[in-house]
Formats: structure tokens, sequence, C-alpha cells
């Protein structure tokens, strides 16, 4: 049993889960049931299920534990990132409204926003978001939504919290933070005011490559009333076996996120240090642009890296080739170590110019630092440099 005023690593075990009542099996099983007996027509509902896409046991249990987690009211688990990123957009952006989204952010997010969401008459800003100012000067009379993602994928670009959102509330616009990078060990928007904290649990809360899911937390009920309606009206659920997986990987959250992000900065400083690195870029290191905010607004620095090395996209793609023990993979946030070439993988769907603007260079090389020993990941690294 577990109570709010405990702390993050009691939290992350116990939080939302009961034993089961029938047999005490200390993990929820697996609730692989479409449909749920009701008792009566009188008793409709009596114990919380009808039907798996509007409530499953399983995935109510991961809903309960990412809201305490997050400190929400309540949350609503999807079957991807990009469908919580979607329920949120859908339930507070109608026809003729405008949103701002962080002009560096997942790929899918901005290709959800360009290619879905402008045919139905919505309208986007990618604006600067590391810029309290500039979002203020982006909102327009319609505006409804300010989505910013901090630190951003994949340059790790960072948006004052706080900042952004005393603007929004002063206007009544619903600021959602995707905390995907940090996740609430690290990093808790909505003590910062923000309204919605968006995740993408593929990455730390699952932390092991075995699911994609995402998950929507809410700080006000109409807030969580409004995603949960979308959720069920359009069928973006979480499978039962999915969220158990999650539920277990969140489990070690905290000791994943300490031991990764430690060797993302003794990675980091090894790239700084490397003659043939020109750019490495990592909230934790002093030469990181906003160093001082990523220090102010979260509690740790989290797990991804990035870095150019001289000779440009072609030695950048040699050494992405000659890794052994990174997995040139898309995904982050999981125990095994992966590297990735935005350009040509997560990031694809942005067009060029709009890369280019935003610094999402073809040189780009995205490390996303696992739970090897750092000491063979810089091995890794370094044979791979000496090769270029
Ligand atoms: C920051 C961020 N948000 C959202 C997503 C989308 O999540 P999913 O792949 O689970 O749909 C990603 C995926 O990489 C991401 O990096």
């Amino acid at each position: 049993m577990s109570t709010s005023n405990q702390g993050f690593a009691t939290l992350q075990v116990h939080a939302g889960v009961e034993p089961d009542p029938v047999t005490g099996a200390i993990l929820t099983p697996i609730h692989q049931s479409t449909t749920y007996i009701q008792e009566s027509v009188d008793k409709y509902l009596a114990k919380g299920y009808s039907y798996s896409r509007s409530a499953n046991p399983n995935v109510r249990a991961l809903e309960r534990k990412l809201a305490i987690l997050e400190g929400g009211v309540d949350a609503c688990a999807f079957g991807t990132g990009m469908s919580a990123i979607n329920a949120t957009m859908m339930a507070l952006l109608n026809a003729g409204d405008h949103a701002i989204v962080s002009d560096v952010a997942y790929g899918g997010t901005y290709r959800l926003a360009t290619k879905i969401y402008s045919r139905f008459g919505v309208e986007f800003s990618f604006v600067d978001t590391a810029s309290t100012a500039a979002v203020e000067a982006a909102i327009r009379p319609n505006t409804k939504l300010v989505l910013s993602e901090t630190p951003a994928n994949p340059t790790l670009k960072c948006t004052d919290i706080a900042g952004v959102s005393e603007v929004t509330a002063r206007r009544g616009i619903p600021h959602a933070v995707d905390n995907t990078f940090l996740t609430p060990y690290y990093q808790r928007p909505l003590e910062l005011g923000a309204d919605v904290v968006i995740h993408s649990t593929t990455k730390y809360f699952d932390g092991h490559n075995a699911t994609v899911g995402g998950g929507v937390v809410s700080r006000t009920e109409a807030l969580h009333e409004a995603i949960a309606f979308v959720q069920n009206a359009t069928g973006s659920i979480m499978s039962p076996q999915v969220a158990w997986l999650t539920l277990q990987g969140t489990k070690t959250l905290s000791v994943r996120m300490d031991q990764q992000s430690a060797n993302a900065l003794a990675i980091a400083r090894f790239l700084e240090a490397h003659p043939k690195v020109e750019k490495v870029a990592y909230p934790g290191l002093d030469s990181f642009p906003q160093h001082e905010l990523a220090k102010r607004q979260a509690t740790g620095y989290g797990a991804m890296v990035w870095f150019e090395v001289q000779g440009g996209v072609a030695a950048g793609k040699a050494i992405m080739d000659s890794l052994a023990l990174w997995s040139l993979a898309e995904n982050l946030g999981s125990v095994e170590s992966l590297v990735t070439h935005p350009v040509t993988m997560t990031h694809a769907d942005v067009e060029e110019a709009e890369r280019k603007r935003v610094g999402i260079t073809d040189g780009l090389v995205r490390l996303s630092c696992g739970l090897e020993d750092a000491g063979d990941l810089i091995a890794d690294l370094s044979q791979a440099l000496e090769k270029v």
C-alpha cells in the first residue's frame, strides 16, 4: 500500500497497484478479457469495469501509477506515445484553432501537426520555446494549446517550464509538456505550473525495449475527462500486456535513470575531450548552453547525448556503422545503449530547411546511454572514432 507522501522510489514500486483480491498475487494478474460480466442491470459498473476499450485493471494500475508519480489528478495510458500526443491535441483543439509547438521536438509530433491536423483546419507555429518571450509573442487570440518538449529530441534544447506556464496561465491556455526524456523522477512539469504531461512510456518507463506505449497525466479533472473521452471515443488504448510490462519496468525507473545518466555524463566528458569530436551536447556539461536552466528545473540531466565529428556526415555515418556494443536503432531510454542518426531515422519527416533552421544537422549522432559499463561503452566509441 502506498501513500502520496512517500518517496519516489517507494511510489514507483507500490503506487497504483493492489495485490489481487482473489489470490493475493503481488503483481496485478494480466486481465485478458474483452468484457466484464455485470451482476444486474441496476448494478452496471459496480466493479468499475464494463468493456476493455473503456477500462482494464492492468491499464488502470499503470494510469494510477503515472498520475501519482507526476503529481496529477489522473492519467490515461495509450497504445503509443504518438497516440498520447494525438489525444491531447484532439481534446484541446478544434478547426480554426492555433497551437504552438516547440520547434525542436520528436519528428512524429511535427508530422502529426503538419500532415494530419493541418488537414482539419488547425494552424501550428513551431516556436523556439527556449525563449519564453518568443512563446508569448507567438500567442494569437485563437491559440488553444502550447506543447513543449523538454529536453527536446534530438538537440536537447530546454524550455523554461515555469516561465512558459506563467505566460500560458495568464492567457488561460493549457501548457502540455512532453516529459519523455527526463520522466517525473527528474522533472515534474505539473509542479512547475504545466497543465498536462505527456510520455512515450516506450522509453524510460518500460526501459527494456519491450513495448510501445504512451501516457498523459492531467492537472485537473476537466482536462483528464476531456482526454479520457477522446481515448474511449477513438479507441486509442494500451493493451493489458503492455501495461503489465510497463509497470514492471517502472519499478526500477529511478535506479536505471541514475545509472544511465551517470554513464551519459562520463560519455559526454570523454567525447568533449576527444580531438576528433567537434561538438558535444549534454545538459549536465558546463558547456551546454542551457546548463543553468537544466540544473534549476530538473534534479538530473538524463541519458541522452549528441555529438558531431570532424569530417561531417560521412564521418558520423562511419562511426555509427563501426560501433559494436552500441546498436544502431530507433528508440531511447532502454537498458541497451542505442545510436541513432536523426536526419535519416527519427526526424526524416521534418523538411530539410526546417531541420537546418532548428539545428538538427546532417552530422548529428544521437546517443541513448544504457546500463552497460561506462568503460565498455566508451571503449566502443573510442575504437569507432579511431576509424575516421
Ligand atoms: C520525446 C518523444 N515524444 C514522443 C514520442 C513518440 O512515442 P512513441 O514512439 O511511443 O509513439 C517519441 C518517440 O521517439 C519521443 O522521443
